[in-house]
């Protein structure tokens, strides 16, 4: 019995391989390297002592799917595979809505070829929209505002009406709010191909030299300090909920969505200070114009992963920060 992790060689996936490993799970993980590395699989090895089958591919592969089924007993599947560049998904919608959509039929048709109904998707905070205020809860009204976040919203969509039509499936829909930092032992972290368009990888980018100056986008929002405020999580926090929610849809049945985020707020200057304070290290920034399409404040209330996954974010942002850094001096990636 195993449980199959698409995109499982990303910054979230390998870090949730990493944690089903070392619980006990047999795993099996296609990714195309569209955004990750193929050296992140010898790490997740040395990091957990522990192997696990690995096929390169597309998951729109249906053939791939199949053989991946036909050769493993898959009994879940946790679901990353996309993209995810906000940015990039404005400029080309149809390249999105292609490959996120394609990807996730293909996975629909072969998992019910096979009788495996039971799936945690890696959705994303984006579904809220602008939300109306803060914190967030699962129960607010859901929106895009982007085409990245439209995938997500229509994957959503999907895997509610799929759990209507056929009660067999059980489906669990994660809500990432702002995954940063890396594992302790800084052989894997977030490593993302081409200019990275997030915080932290910038962060790091600017405290690195590879880059010259990290550009604050608006200090003039109704907040503290005028910087935007977000609910950054540990991305080991946020493997440790996949494992959780991997635990729930082997119990319950239906499509149940979850905030998983530590339910606090810090702004961007927060997290370069934080950053610049634990790491002892100077991150040149400046302010510069609003980015277009920031919400002033978004920040979770995981109550509801709480109580009915049995998972809390531990960890701070100022482990957060020293994480995050310390994969970039383990791994040179300057
Ligand atoms: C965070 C804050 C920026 C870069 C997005 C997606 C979301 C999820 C996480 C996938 C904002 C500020 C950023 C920079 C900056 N992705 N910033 N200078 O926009 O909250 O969420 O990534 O699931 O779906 O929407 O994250 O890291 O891009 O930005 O000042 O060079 O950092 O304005 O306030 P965001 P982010």
């Amino acid at each position: 019995m195993a449980v199959l992790v698409t995109g499982g060689t990303g910054f979230i996936g390998s870090h949730t391989v990493v944690e089903l490993l070392e619980a006990g799970e047999d795993v099996v993980v296609i990714d195309n390297f569209f955004n990750s590395k193929p050296g992140v699989i010898n790490a997740v090895q040395d990091i957990t002592g522990k192997g696990f089958a690995f096929y390169e591919g597309d998951v729109a592969d249906k053939e791939i799917l199949r053989r991946i089924f036909r050769e493993n007993f898959i009994e879940e599947v946790i679901h990353f595979a996309g993209y995810k560049a906000v940015p990039e998904s404005v400029e080309k919608p149809i390249m999105y809505y292609r490959n996120n959509i394609d990807t996730t039929l293909s996975l629909f048709e072969v998992m019910e070829e096979f009788g495996c109904r039971r799936l945690v998707f890696s959705s994303s905070a984006t579904v809220y929209g602008f939300p109306e205020k803060v914190p967030v809860t699962e129960d607010f009204p859901l929106s895009s505002i982007n085409p990245y976040g439209s995938t997500k919203l229509m994957i959503e969509n999907m895997c509610r009406e799929l759990c209507h039509a056929d009660e067999r499936w059980s489906v669990a829909l994660l809500r990432y709010f702002n995954p940063i930092g890396a594992h302790e032992s800084g052989k894997i972290g977030e490593d993302p191909n081409g200019i990275p368009n997030n915080l932290m990888p910038r962060i790091l980018n600017a405290a690195s030299g590879k880059t010259p100056m990290l550009y604050v986008c608006g200090d003039d929002y109704p907040t503290p300090d005028g910087t935007c405020i977000r609910d950054y999580i540990h991305v080991v926090d946020l493997a440790k909920g996949h494992l959780a929610a991997i635990s729930a849809v082997r119990e319950k049945h239906g499509a149940l969505a979850y905030n998983l985020g530590t339910g606090k707020g810090y702004s961007v200057l927060e997290i370069i200070n934080t950053f610049e304070k634990v790491n002892g290290v100077k991150v040149p920034h400046e302010i510069a114009p609003r980015r277009p399409g920031d919400a002033a404040k978004c920040y979770s209330s995981p109550k509801k992963a709480n109580k009915e996954l049995g998972w809390k974010a531990e960890r701070g942002i100022e482990e957060m920060c020293r994480d995050a850094w310390n994969f970039v001096l383990q791994t040179h990636i300057r």
